[in-house]
């Protein structure tokens, strides 16, 4: 027994040395080490039917042998990977003359990049940048606007109605024809006195050409304040405008309509491309249309919840898509939506 042990170690250790790759190490570990029919396995179960004289002894010995037939083939398969990766080390040549891989970065969209000028301006003066839901109740879309259900003030805007639910008070949801249901919104929550803008995307359900699309972006303004007139607004918006052009821009106001706005006005800026004089772009009238505005109605103010015998203020609305437009002089504003990367990476 004892015998047999010991050659069996030796073979063991002679078809260890002898492998060739870590597959054959594999066989031969499992020829002696096999749970089923190991070698050395059937020895050790045998262990229990030896005499009580031979078992210690055996016992010691088979231990020792498994001890040494695992060490090496620990060793012979640390030797075959150390192999392995010297190999690898080897032949990794790096070629430090070939051209890197760039990487595509993206970058800002041009209505994303007007949109961060038109905040930084007006947060330097003061104002809040607010947001809003782009489905909205026709609640605050018409009625919080003094738009009643059977104004003709709403064929102004032809909508997109969301199916689903119907409100008693906010009756049924839309996707907001413009940025001015936040101006209740923005009362409600906050109060008087205000100053916020509200840029967001915009939808009215329009045949789409060179100049409508059915998806665009606004900038909503309103300011709340005792004692303000349509001056601040005049006085706001020119050095807005100076302040995004840079250069001197002047503004006037035509009489215009909208139900949430009580005077309303027009305002349009000088013409940049001639100075006033009179071109292609402004029709030769030396102004170009620029966004809607006047002193916020009473009912709106009373929708938000202010009281217009202490507070006044105005509101304006206007294209910053159209903005976006004038300022690369893009003709067509189907390209702004148009994820098309000819046009997107020019700006
Ligand atoms: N909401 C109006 C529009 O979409 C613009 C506007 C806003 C007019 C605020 C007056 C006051 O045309």
């Amino acid at each position: 027994m004892e015998q047999s042990l010991k050659n069996l170690e030796q073979e063991g250790l002679k078809a260890i040395h002898g492998c060739t790759s870590i597959e054959t190490l594999r066989e031969v570990e499992l020829e002696y080490f096999g749970r089923k029919d190991g070698k050395l396995t059937n020895i050790m179960k045998g262990l229990k039917d030896l005499s009580n004289e031979e078992k210690p002894k055996i016992g010691q010995l088979s231990n020792a042998v498994k001890g040494v037939l695992e060490k090496a083939l620990a060793a012979k398969l640390q030797a075959f990977e150390n192999e392995k990766l010297q190999k690898e080390l080897s032949s990794d040549f790096f070629d430090t003359t070939i051209p890197g891989k760039a990487r595509t970065v993206g970058h800002i969209h041009p209505i994303a990049q007007v949109q961060e000028e038109v905040e930084r301006i007006f947060s330097q003066m003061g104002f809040a940048v607010m947001d809003g839901p782009e489905i909205e109740s026709e609640y605050y879309n018409f009625e919080g606007l003094n738009i009643p259900a059977d104004h003709p003030a709403r064929d102004m805007q032809d909508t997109f109605f969301v199916a689903g639910k119907n409100d008693e008070k906010y009756g049924r949801m839309v996707l907001r024809t413009h940025t001015s249901p936040v101006q209740v919104r923005t009362m409600e929550k906050y109060g008087a006195p205000l100053r916020v803008i509200v840029p967001g995307r915009v939808f009215r359900y329009e045949a789409t050409d060179a100049s409508h699309d059915s998806t665009f972006n606004q900038v909503e303004g309103l300011l709340i304040d005792k004692d303000i007139s349509l001056s601040h607004l005049k006085g706001v918006m020119a050095e807005f405008l100076t302040r995004l052009f840079g250069k001197p821009v002047k503004v006037r106001f035509r009489p215009g309509y909208f139900p949430f706005v009580e005077p309303g006005v027009e305002l349009d800026f000088s013409c940049l491309l001639c100075a006033g004089k009179g071109c292609r772009v402004c029709k030769h009238s030396g102004w170009v249309e620029f966004m809607g505005a006047g002193m916020v109605h009473e009912n709106v103010l009373k929708a938000g919840g202010i009281d217009s015998k202490k507070y006044q203020g105005w509101a304006f609305g206007f294209g910053l898509t159209r903005l976006v437009m004038m300022r690369y002089g893009i003709d067509d504003i189907r390209l702004l939506t148009s994820g098309e990367l000819r046009f997107l990476r020019q700006f």
